[in-house]
């Protein structure tokens, strides 16, 4: 064990590792996600827009786990950030879900439809009504964190983001480590292609890990940063979760940064001007 199983970000204590869970729905999904937190897994990353909040929740009611347990975190989508559309949604997730909070509600991407501040301002309101515990954003650079921390005075948590050897992402974490804030990596073993790296199979074998394994210990093993693989089989879930037994040297954490070429998986018309 190396003491990294949790991060403490802003005095609130998270898993570093989550399952995300885009795609696991319907019966099927619910069992995977109800096998991860067998497994061990406390994190559960879901949104509106994965359309399976009514499995996250009968996955972990089903489980037995209380739900203090359970970091919960779940992301409203761009076209519903206008103030009172918030609060609806809010309502709809916790409904959904079939409990009384969310550990963390999060702007799924930005949108210049609606001013950020009046959007910051319903999420700190479903915060100060304890609907949610934190609040944060996700897909947000540089520039829109400066106008929600510095303009807004926004109490943000964590920015979501894209985050894996082949993208890097030091200048928003240079930012969000002056925040205290966490990266949530999304995409962590950038949908499975890590295991074409030959470094990472390489330092996978020195360590008797796999590329896989040794991608999460990367991210993880950095300052603020915690990371959601998902995956929908039992084996992979054990995997990714096993990475809590060894350590990166200080080269070899270098040389997988130095595996960045500005490689983005998520690409989409609505996204921001990328840092
Ligand atoms: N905020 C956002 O805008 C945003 C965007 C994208 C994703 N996300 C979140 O981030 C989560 C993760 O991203 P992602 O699901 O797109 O990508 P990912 O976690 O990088 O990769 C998932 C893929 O990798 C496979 N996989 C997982 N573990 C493996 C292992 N140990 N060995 C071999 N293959 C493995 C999975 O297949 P199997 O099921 O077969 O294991 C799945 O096809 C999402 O589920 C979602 O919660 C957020």
């Amino acid at each position: 064990m190396t003491g990294l199983e949790t991060k403490i970000v802003q005095g609130e204590t998270i898993p570093s590792l989550g399952l995300g869970t885009f795609e696991l729905t319907g019966p099927d999904g619910e069992a995977a996600i109800r096998t991860a937190i067998e497994l061990g897994y406390r994190q559960i990353d879901t949104a509106i827009r994965y359309g399976n909040e009514l499995e996250v929740g009968r996955a972990i009611r089903e489980s037995g786990v209380p739900r203090r347990e359970l970091f919960v975190t779940s992301k409203i989508w761009f076209n519903d950030l206008a103030p009172e559309t918030v609060s609806c949604r809010v309502d709809e997730i916790l409904e959904r879900l079939g409990f009384d909070y969310v550990d963390l509600l999060l702007v799924h991407w930005p949108t210049r439809d609606v001013p950020l501040g009046e959007t910051l301002a319903a999420f700190a309101e479903a915060k100060a009504k304890g609907k949610t515990r934190l609040i944060g954003v996700s897909n947000f650079t540089v520039a829109l964190l400066d106008e929600a921390l510095d303009v807004h005075k926004a109490e943000l948590f964590c920015n979501q983001v894209e985050y894996h050897p082949f993208l890097s992402q030091q200048k928003l974490l240079d930012r969000m480590n002056r925040a205290g804030m966490l990266l949530n990596a999304y995409q962590p073993i950038a949908r499975g292609k890590v295991f074409g790296s030959d470094l990472l199979n390489d330092l996978g074998r020195k360590y008797g890990k796999s590329a896989g394994q040794v991608t999460l210990r990367w991210l993880i093993q950095q300052d603020n940063v915690g990371a959601i693989p998902r995956s929908a089989k039992p084996e992979n879930m054990k995997s990714n979760r096993d990475i809590f037994d060894f350590e990166l040297s200080q080269h070899d954490m270098a040389a997988i940064h130095a595996l960045a070429r500005g490689e983005r998986y998520s690409r989409f018309d609505w996204e921001p001007e990328w840092d």
